[in-house]
This record gives structure tokens, sequence and C-alpha cells, in this order.
């Protein structure tokens, strides 16, 4: 039987799925529920300094092809998100964790990296450089300058595993300048990708939630080519010592056989979860070892990164 097992830095993982952030993780029921699922583990819903209510509803919408949401960062606050991984974490035999956050200004990230340095969860922490859906505050990853000045006042004081969450990149010349800057870092993974941001769905002549005139992001099959590329550019760019996480488009193990192909090292799962819930987990695992399986492949290692050209 093929194995689906990974690590991230140090941290190992009896299967390479999880869910993507935003997706079954704003409360401790929904976390259990991944917890208790075939998924490897699972990532926290962004977490603020504050806890937030977000944006008016409707704010998601499933489509067709995928999603669209404007969910505007509703989460409990970071520390609620902090002391269940730091519970779990105390607990044997428990998975291993990624803690998510954003601050509404960098000052705000700062203070809130600087409680989770001091605090004593030993887990993953992820920071989401890529929110696409609060009024008036531009995703700060699609700024190489403010994203290069964030990491070199983090790295300052924060001695933890660290990785971003990054929006997609549509141009080769920005994929070059954003490995640039992560590479002056240690960063222990970057996550490609979060949605595309302000996309626009329409039905019977009007948009499908509320929120920026129904402006949100977009998830799902649209994304996937997308997802794919930028996986795989910063797998030819970064320091080996970086991993990427792949996210974007990812409903059948063809999905998670792709990205892992492209580089990733560890798959997640949005808008397919959303639509299907917590067993999409056991699915998509038997589906990526049915296809490992049949083409020989016993492990990740077998054929990641290893995405072939036409000569
Ligand atoms: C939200 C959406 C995102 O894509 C993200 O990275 C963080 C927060 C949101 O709208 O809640």
């Amino acid at each position: 039987m093929p194995s689906t097992a990974t690590t991230i830095g140090n941290f190992a993982f009896d299967n390479c799925l999880m869910n993507a952030a935003g997706v079954y993780c704003m409360t401790r029921e929904e976390l259990d529920a991944i917890e208790q699922s075939a998924a490897g583990s699972f990532v926290t819903k962004t977490g603020t300094l504050e806890e937030r209510a977000g944006n008016p509803e409707p704010r998601y919408a499933d489509t067709a092809l995928g999603s669209i949401n404007s969910m505007g960062l509703p989460n409990m606050g970071f520390q609620y998100y902090l002391d269940y991984v730091t519970e779990l974490q105390n607990q044997p035999n428990s998975k291993n964790h990624f803690l998510s956050l954003v601050g509404m200004s960098p000052e705000e990230t700062h203070t809130i990296l600087k409680e989770i340095e001091a605090s004593s969860y030993q887990g993953l922490v992820e920071l989401n450089l890529s929110c696409p859906n609060v009024p008036g505050k531009p995703q700060i990853a699609y700024d190489f300058e403010t994203t290069d000045q964030i990491l070199a006042e983090v790295f300052s004081y924060f001695t933890k595993p660290l990785g971003v969450k990054l929006p997609p990149y549509f141009d080769i010349v920005h994929f070059d300048q954003a490995a640039a800057v992560f590479n002056k870092y240690p960063l222990v993974f970057v996550n490609c990708i979060n949605s595309i941001g302000n996309g626009l769905v329409i039905e019977d002549e009007k948009v499908v939630i509320k929120p920026k005139n129904g402006f949100g992001g977009i998830g799902g099959d649209y994304v996937k080519p997308t997802a794919l590329a930028n996986v795989h550019a910063f797998y030819q760019r970064l320091n080996p010592s970086i991993q990427i996480i792949g996210t974007g488009g990812v409903k059948s193990g063809r999905d998670a056989f792709e990205h892992i192909l492209c580089g990733a090292s560890m798959v997640q799962i949005g808008t397919a979860l959303h639509q299907e819930g917590p067993q999409v987990f056991e699915r998509i695992t038997k589906e990526l070892k049915d296809i490992m399986a049949s083409k020989g492949y016993n492990s990740l290692e077998d054929f990641r990164g290893k995405l072939n050209y036409i000569d």
C-alpha cells in the first residue's frame, strides 16, 4: 500500500492532505471534525489580535466550478486558536498543526507573533500575507517592499517554525521578485495559493455575495492551473530548505497528485471540503493512493517535483 505520509520542517504527518485555512476551522468543533477525519493535520482560521465578526452575509457562495467568498476575516481572535493547538500538542498521539494569523496592521502582526514566541506552543505557524477581502486593506504579498520589511522585523525576534500563505502571482518577473524576498529568510514553507482575489460571479443579473458589491476570492476548479503554476514556480526558485504547501482546485486524487508533481510537500483542500465535508479526506486519500499504486510509486518522494517538460 503506498504511503501519503509527509514532513514539513521537523514535523511529520501521516497524510499530506489537510484543510485550507478558512474552511472548517473557525471553531473548536470544526477543527475537531478535521482532527477526527483522515486529514493529516489542520490549519486554524486566520486569527487577528481581537476577534472579528467579518463582512455581512451572504459572504460565501458555491458555484458550478468552485466558490466565491468575501468573509472579511471573521475569527475568534488568535488567542482562541493558540490555546486550542497548545492544548492538543500536550495530548498523546496528537497530530501536528498549523496556527494561521495576521494582524490588521504590521504592528498588530508583530504583537501577535511576539505572544506566540513567548507561549509554550511548539508547532508550525502560518503568517497570512494574502487576505483579499478586508475593504481598504490591500494584500500584503503584492507589495514586495512591505513584505520584505515585515519579514525582516519578524525574524529579528521570532525563532519558531514559520511559513507564509501567498496569493497567486501571474507574471514570471513577480515569481522571481517574490522568491528573491522569501529566500532571504529562514522560512519553513510557503503556501501557494490563497484564492484568486476579487472575482465577480453573477446569477440572474445579480451578484451572489453581499460584501464589496459581489467582489470576492475565487476558489475551486477555476484556480487549479494558477495554483499549480505558483507551486511549481516557487519549487523551482526557492532554497530547498523552504518547502511548498500546495492549495487550489483540489477535489480529486489526481488534483493532489498534480500538486505534488509540481513540488508540493503537503496539499490543502478548501472549496471541496466546504462542499463535501470532512469525508472528502478519505475519498481523496484513496484516489491518490490508487494513482500512486497504478504508477508503482510507494511514497511522495518518488514523484514530488518530478514534473515532465516537452523537449
Ligand atoms: C479571508 C479570506 C482569505 O482568503 C484569507 O486569506 C483570510 C481571510 C476572509 O475573507 O475571511
